[in-house]
């Protein structure tokens, strides 16, 4: 694996190839990191994989000063998983002079969710992705399903921009009991690490009873909104909304969304001082 912390050397480096695939990431790397690695493998002539920690895209009051930095370790793993590039620029390297030039995702899909409980978030996630792909200049690029939202500003950014590049999604990758896997799972306490899983169980529990007939989304909603601050857990939102727009759907709609699996249930949450987000499409 080449590792290349300068825009100029990843041109050179990159020249060589018509089909980079590409795999952004901030570090930490986890097995969900590793799948998009391995995913990524057939669909390009070689596989390049960006750590950088963007301070764009964290508000003041978040981790980005602690946000976990794991460099031998990741490109140990990314060196085991295939990865052919490792592109890691500096601040300077990738921000020589403030960014005065950023990319604003439409307020419709960016401002709500994680958007609305993250002011700025997806500006700072859209602007580095557009600066990485400007340097890497990828054919294909691979973001996690668990950042459900994410992926899919990513995608509508790639498609309004006409970038030529197919952006895809990756399968979340979960622990044996079914926790989502994060970077952020590492500021779990044990004791929180056991009580995280019932983030996805609540997940299940509404995708049941949408099964079982629940049209009332605002009860439902509640129920497992409710459940969770019983067990001590700050929840942000649960919530189901329409796979294609992540808008609610009406009453009208459930059954059919629900017969074409049309739907995506997402929850943010707090465990002690941990955000966690998950999802489900169902
Ligand atoms: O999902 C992430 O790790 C980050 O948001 C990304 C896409 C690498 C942009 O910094």
């Amino acid at each position: 694996m080449k590792i290349i912390h300068t825009i100029a050397e990843l041109r050179t480096h990159l020249a060589a190839f018509k089909h980079p695939a590409f795999v952004p990431t901030m570090g930490n790397l986890h097995a969900g990191h590793l799948a998009l690695v391995r995913q990524a493998k057939p669909l390009g002539d070689v596989v390049v994989v960006s750590i950088f920690v963007n301070r764009l895209q964290f508000l003041p009051h978040e981790d980005f000063d602690t946000y976990p930095r794991t460099w031998e370790a990741d490109c140990q793993a990314l060196d085991a998983a295939g990865c052919d590039v490792l592109f890691a620029p500096s601040e300077k390297e990738l921000y020589p002079e403030p960014q005065a030039f950023t990319v604003q995702p439409p307020t419709d899909l960016a401002n709500m969710l994680e958007g609305h409980f993250r002011p700025g978030f997806f500006g700072g996630v859209c602007t580095v992705v557009m600066k990485l792909f400007a340097c890497v200049q990828p054919r294909v690029a691979l973001f996690g399903k668990k950042d459900y939202q994410q992926l899919m500003v990513i995608q509508r950014m790639a498609q309004q921009f006409a970038l030529p590049i197919e952006v895809i999604g990756g399968p979340t990758q979960r622990s044996d009991d079914g926790l989502a896997l994060s970077s952020r799972n590492n500021y779990l306490s044990p004791a929180e690490r056991v009580e995280a899983v019932q983030l996805s169980l609540a997940l299940k529990a509404m995708a049941q009873a949408l099964q079982a007939g629940a049209t009332i989304l605002p009860a439902l909603e509640a129920v497992a909104t409710e459940a969770l601050e019983a067990r001590g857990w700050k929840p942000d939102y649960l919530t189901v909304r329409q796979r294609s727009n992540l808008q609610t759907p009406s009453a009208a709609e459930l059954p059919s969304l629900l017969t074409h699996s049309g739907l995506v249930l997402l929850a943010a949450a707090r465990v002690g001082n941990t955000r966690l987000i998950d999802n489900l499409e169902i």
